[in-house]
C-alpha cells in the first residue's frame, strides 16, 4: 500500500483546504479518465506551455529542438515502462480509439479473418464492426465469462487460417478482469498471427512487458492509468510489421517526398504532435516509474478488497466479475436491488461528493454477458490517489441509502 508520498499528501491538504468537510468530493471514475493528477504533470505542462511552445521536429532553433528532444524522451520513457526495444517502436496518437483504429485499419485487408473478445469496448468494436461492413471482415469472438475467465482451449480451435489478427482488450472497464496475454500470444504466434491488445486500463497500472507477454502492437491513452493529460496517448508497434495510414501529413522529416515515410514513428505522425500533453505525460510517466507499478496494482486492490468486501454486505446488491482482488484492476461494477444505476450515481454525486460512472461504459458487449445491457450498471474505479476513506465513505452512503 501507498498512502506516504508527497503527491499524495499534497492532493490530501488540496481536498482538506478546498471544501468544508461536508462537502468532501470524492472522485471514483478513474477507469473513465484519472483524476486528481500528480502535481508533476500540472508543472509541466505549465512549464512547457509557459516557456517552450516550439513544435517538434519543425526547426533548427533552439526551442523547437528542445520540443523534438522532449518528444524522444518521452519515447524512451514509454518504451522503458511498456519493455519495448526500441523508443521509435512508440508512435504518438491522441488517444487509444485513435491508436486502435490506425492498427485495425492499417492491418486487414479485404475479407480477412480477426479474432477478438466478446467484451470488447466500442474502441475495439465499433472499427471492427466498420471494417466488417467496409471491407468484409470476418470476426470471430472467444468468450470471456462472467467471472473474467478465458478458455484457451476455445481460442486455439478458433485460430482457423483465416485469422490475420487476434484484438482484445487487455482489461475489461466493466468486469475489472485481466485477460492473460502472454498465454494467448504464444497460441497465436505459433500459427504467425500477430497480437494487438488495447491497453487503456492497464498501461501504467498493471505490470506489462511486450517483449514477454508477446505483443506485436499495443494501444495505450495517456490520461487513465497513465495519469497524464487528456488527448494523448499511442501504439507500440514492433519492429518489422508494417500497416497502411490512416491520415498523412507532414512530420518533419523527408519533406520532399509527396509519400508518407515508411518507417515508425513518423509514418503515423501526420500533424503537429500535441506537445503540452506530451511534456505532461512524460512527467506522470516518470512519477509511475518512481512509484513502481506494482506498487500502484497493490494500492489499487488493496482498496479494491476493502471496497469488495463492503459491498458484499449491502442487502440485494448484485455485484458482477470475480471477487477477487488479485485478478482484477481497481474497479467493479455493480446494482442494487431494482433501483436505476444512473439514479444511484446521481444521488451519490448531489448529495455526497461521490463520483462514480452509470450506464453501459461504452462497452455494451461487455454488459450483455452480464444481463446489463439494457440497465446498465454504477461502477466505482478507484486511483493511485484514493483512500481507504473514501472506499468507507461510498460504502457507508451506500448502506444509509440502500431503501431510499
Ligand atoms: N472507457 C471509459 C470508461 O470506461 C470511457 O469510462
Amino acid at each position: 500500500m501507498i498512502s506516504n508520498n508527497s503527491d499524495f499528501e499534497i492532493f490530501k491538504n488540496l481536498l482538506f483546504a478546498s471544501f468544508r468537510s461536508d462537502d468532501l468530493k470524492i472522485y471514483l471514475d478513474n477507469s473513465a479518465t484519472s483524476y486528481p493528477k500528480p502535481e508533476c504533470v500540472y508543472d509541466a505542462v505549465n512549464v512547457y506551455m509557459r516557456e517552450n511552445g516550439a513544435s517538434p521536429g519543425r526547426g533548427n532553433y533552439a526551442n523547437a529542438m528542445a520540443s523534438d528532444k522532449l518528444v524522444y524522451e518521452t519515447r524512451k520513457t514509454i518504451a522503458k515502462l511498456l519493455g519495448a526495444k526500441k523508443p521509435s517502436e512508440i508512435v504518438f496518437t491522441s488517444n487509444a480509439t485513435e491508436a486502435i483504429n490506425i492498427v485495425l485499419k492499417g492491418y486487414l485487408k479485404n475479407g480477412d479473418g480477426v479474432l477478438t473478445s466478446n467484451i470488447e469496448h466500442n474502441a475495439m468494436w465499433r472499427p471492427l464492426k466498420n471494417l466488417e461492413n467496409n471491407r468484409g471482415v470476418q470476426i470471430s469472438y472467444f468468450s470471456v465469462a462472467k467471472d473474467g475467465k478465458v478458455d484457451l482451449d476455445e481460442i486455439a480451435d478458433k485460430l482457423t487460417e483465416n485469422i490475420k489478427l487476434v484484438a482484445f482488450v487487455h482489461g475489461s472497464n466493466v468486469l475489472g478482469n485481466i485477460i492473460p496475454v502472454a498465454e494467448i500470444s504464444k497460441l497465436a504466434h505459433s500459427k504467425n498471427i500477430p497480437v494487438l491488445i488495447d491497453a487503456s486500463q492497464t498501461a501504467g497500472a498493471y505490470p506489462i512487458n511486450v517483449i514477454e507477454d508477446g505483443i506485436d502492437f499495443l494501444a495505450f491513452t495517456g490520461h487513465k492509468s497513465l495519469l497524464g493529460p487528456t488527448g494523448t496517448g499511442g501504439f507500440y508497434i514492433r519492429s518489422g510489421l508494417q500497416l497502411d495510414t490512416l491520415k498523412e501529413g507532414g512530420t518533419g522529416s523527408m519533406a520532399k517526398s509527396p509519400f508518407q515515410p515508411e518507417l515508425p514513428p513518423d509514418r503515423f505522425e501526420a500533424g503537429t504532435m500535441n506537445i503540452f500533453g506530451i511534456a505532461g505525460l512524460k512527467a506522470a510517466v516518470d512519477y509511475i516509474q518512481d512509484i513502481g507499478v506494482s506498487n500502484i496494482l497493490s494500492h489499487e486492490r488493496w482498496l479494491l478488497d476493502r471496497l469488495l468486501c463492503g459491498l458484499k454486505e449491502i442487502p440485494d446488491i448484485e455485484i458482477y466479475g470475480s471477487m477477487n482482488p488479485d485478478e482484477k484492476l481497481g474497479l467493479v461494477s455493480f446494482n442494487i436491488g431494482n433501483n436505476d444505476p444512473y439514479k444511484i450515481a446521481s444521488k451519490l454525486d448531489e448529495e455526497h461528493g461521490i463520483m462514480v460512472r452509470a450506464g453501459l461504459h461504452c462497452a455494451p458487449q461487455a454488459h450483455k454477458i452480464i444481463g446489463t445491457d439494457e440497465k446498465g450498471a454504477v461502477r466505482a474505479s478507484v486511483g493511485f490517489f484514493n483512500t481507504e476513506e473514501h472506499i468507507d465513505l461510498l460504502l457507508e452512503t451506500l448502506q444509509n441509502n440502500k431503501n431510499k
